[in-house]
């Protein structure tokens, strides 16, 4: 099944108004039992479709697709040195950037509609449902190797927070070292992935899931506590989010982060962090591989360390594969 025909099948029911068989074949040029084998494609991806005899097919309420013209056109006309592409699907726009790493410009952004194996930190998955949430990556170029990175993976958290608080969304929090959490419950994760020398020329892969509006029947998989912004915007009486805004918002702030964070580093951004902290002066138990560490939150070094006080005094815990959980 062509993906192309597939997507602008959906680019025509997205105005949410009937369309016949007919005019959906004719307007692809297509045939009208192909229209039907697309429509059944849309219900296997959990798009739900409602048809009517004589009237033709609709998608209840419309859907906005991802556009990168649309995006493109809500960046800052100067200073955001991004290229962006959108796909109908791809199994991750992490992967697809990292293979990319060598011949792809700086600032190459890959966003997806759906993922069919989009990836979490600690070998995780990243539920992934069609043309409901967000899930982007961006590529960029740095010289002098992991240690300049230092941090910058919590300060994609506050580029993320601060986008969605720009759609009047309050409540947010972050959770050491980059979850993005409302009502103690995740609403985005970021995965930082790098290629290259680590002490010289490096590529990184800085990968963005949000969940906007996810569909009940896709949460089933989801194995942790999550939200998403829609349900925050109802509670607290906001317009739904735009994803394709939501989508430019951040990049606009990435776009700045990482062109400027050779030179500003994590202390830059470490009171924006501190601001949204969750757990601060709470109980806390940081789970490694090897050791369980129990102290109260003290919050976050100049280099995005941990802070926490322990009975044995203060420790830094930094990166790693290292879990924060609310202790007893
Ligand atoms: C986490 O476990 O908190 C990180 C989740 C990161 C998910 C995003 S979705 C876009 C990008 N592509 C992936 O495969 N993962 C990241």
């Amino acid at each position: 099944m062509r993906q192309d025909q597939l997507h602008s099948l959906l680019a025509v029911l997205a105005d949410g108004q009937y369309h016949s068989g007919q005019e959906l074949g004719e307007l692809l040029g297509v045939s009208r039992t192909a229209v039907w084998k697309h429509l059944q494609k849309l219900a296997e991806l959990n798009v739900k479709l409602d048809s009517s005899p004589g009237r033709g097919y609709r998608l209840p309420g419309g859907l906005e697709l991802l556009d990168a013209d649309t995006i493109t056109a809500l960046l800052p006309s100067t200073g955001v040195p991004l290229s962006l592409e959108v796909v109908p699907l791809v199994d991750s726009t992490n992967s697809r950037l990292m293979a990319g790493a060598g011949q792809l410009p700086t600032g190459a952004v890959c966003i997806a509609e759906q993922q069919s194996g989009g990836r979490g930190r600690r070998g995780r998955g990243w539920v992934s449902p069609f043309a409901r949430n967000l899930y982007f990556s961006v590529l960029w170029r740095f010289d002098g190797g992991a240690a300049e990175l230092e941090g910058l993976s919590l300060a994609v958290g506050v580029c993320i927070a601060e986008a969605l608080e720009s759609f009047g969304i309050t409540g947010l929090a972050l959770k050491w070292p980059n979850d993005v959490l409302a009502e103690s419950k995740k609403l985005a994760g970021i995965l930082l992935e790098m290629s290259g020398d680590p002490s010289g020329a490096c590529h990184l892969v800085v990968g963005v899931g949000i969940n906007v509006a996810m569909p009940p029947a896709a949460a089933a998989d989801i194995d942790q506590p999550w939200i998403d912004a829609a349900s925050l915007t109802r509670a607290q009486g906001l317009e739904p989010v735009s994803r394709n805004k939501l989508c430019a918002s951040v990049l606009t702030k990435l776009a700045g982060l990482l062109q400027h964070y050779p030179e500003q580093g994590f202390a830059h951004w470490r009171e924006r962090w501190m601001r949204r902290a969750a757990f601060l002066g709470e109980p806390v138990r940081l789970v490694t591989a090897t050791q369980e560490t129990q102290g109260s939150l003290l919050g976050v070094s100049d280099s995005g360390a941990l802070r926490l006080a322990t009975s044995s005094g203060e420790q830094l815990m930094y990166g790693g594969e290292v879990s924060l959980r609310a202790g007893s």
